[in-house]
């Protein structure tokens, strides 16, 4: 796979996929997000991969959201495509198979929070930053940011800081539940590792159910979720690693999964 904006490295079943943008702070332009969409494609197929961290290259942005000079060339037609394009790809990447963690050293803005938020773990450096500062353009998210940003920290948070456009720090992130946890910067790239070979030792086939149970069913009334749960939980028991994961815990051991 020719990459020219993202760079993929994989160390121990992790896969680091890197924005690499610095001089643009990681700005997400159409060719960063298609490449985006191929990378994610592969890893959803590549067995050895059982995590994924996703994160912005250079000292000072995740991603500063989408390319604004690209913005600045849609009508009301191409800007429509564009925002269906980008949420696809943030969708895939929410309904991955596998969990999928930003890392957050910076800017964290417009595309760039919508990106994070599309991720199932957000773990931020005590300096990062975060808002959805379109309407300060003239315009609004396009990538999910009117919908998932109200889901993760609530309808009044998140319209004052859609409607005002301001930027929050870390602490109120993480005070707001948009992120899991904050790290001193010089710990961040450390803490996420930390997390991902923690994830890659648990069940995968348990890991992939969770993700899609609280992903298909937050869309779903009560009882047709609790009916998903239900079926995926039956569909584990039929699993290897349902009975390696009872018999180690009978047996006073430590589990190892094969996800089969
Ligand atoms: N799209 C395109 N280019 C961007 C960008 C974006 N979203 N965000 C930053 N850049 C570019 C800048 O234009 C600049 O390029 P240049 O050196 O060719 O002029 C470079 O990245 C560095 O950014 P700069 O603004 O000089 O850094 P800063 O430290 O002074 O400010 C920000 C950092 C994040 C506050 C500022 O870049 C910013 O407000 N970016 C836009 C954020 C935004 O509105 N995002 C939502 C887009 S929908």
């Amino acid at each position: 796979m020719k990459l020219s904006n993202i760079k993929m490295d994989i160390e121990k079943r992790v896969a680091y996929v890197t924005i690499n943008r610095p001089e643009k702070l990681n700005a997400l332009n159409a060719e960063t997000i298609t490449e985006l969409y191929q990378v994610f494609k592969s890893l959803k197929q590549n067995d050895d991969v059982l995590v994924i961290v996703i994160r912005g290259s250079g000292e000072k942005a995740f991603v500063a959201g989408a390319d604004i000079n690209e913005i600045n060339r849609h009508d009301d037609i191409s800007g429509r495509i564009f925002a269906l394009r980008g949420q696809k790809v943030y969708r895939y990447i929410e309904k991955m198979n596998k969990p999928v963690i930003a890392a957050i050293g910076g800017y964290t803005l417009g595309g760039g929070c919508e990106l994070a938020m599309a991720c199932h773990l957000r773990i931020a450096s005590e300096k990062a930053k975060f808002g959805q500062p379109e309407i300060n353009l003239g315009i609004i998210p396009g990538y999910g940011g009117t919908q998932r940003l109200p889901r993760l920290i609530g309808r009044t948070r998140a319209l004052h800081l859609l409607l005002f456009g301001e930027n929050i720090d870390a602490k109120t992130a993480f005070e707001f539940g948009l992120v899991n946890e904050i790290v001193p910067d010089e710990k961040l790239e450390e803490r996420v590792s930390e997390l991902a070979q923690n994830l890659a030792g648990k069940a995968p086939i348990a890991i992939k159910y969770i993700l899609q149970s609280v992903t298909d069913g937050q869309d779903m009334n009560l009882d047709a979720g609790l009916n998903l749960e239900a079926e995926l939980f039956g569909n584990l028991c039929g699993t290897e690693d349902m009975k390696e994961g009872t018999s180690a815990f009978l047996e006073k051991r430590k589990p190892v999964f094969k996800g089969k």
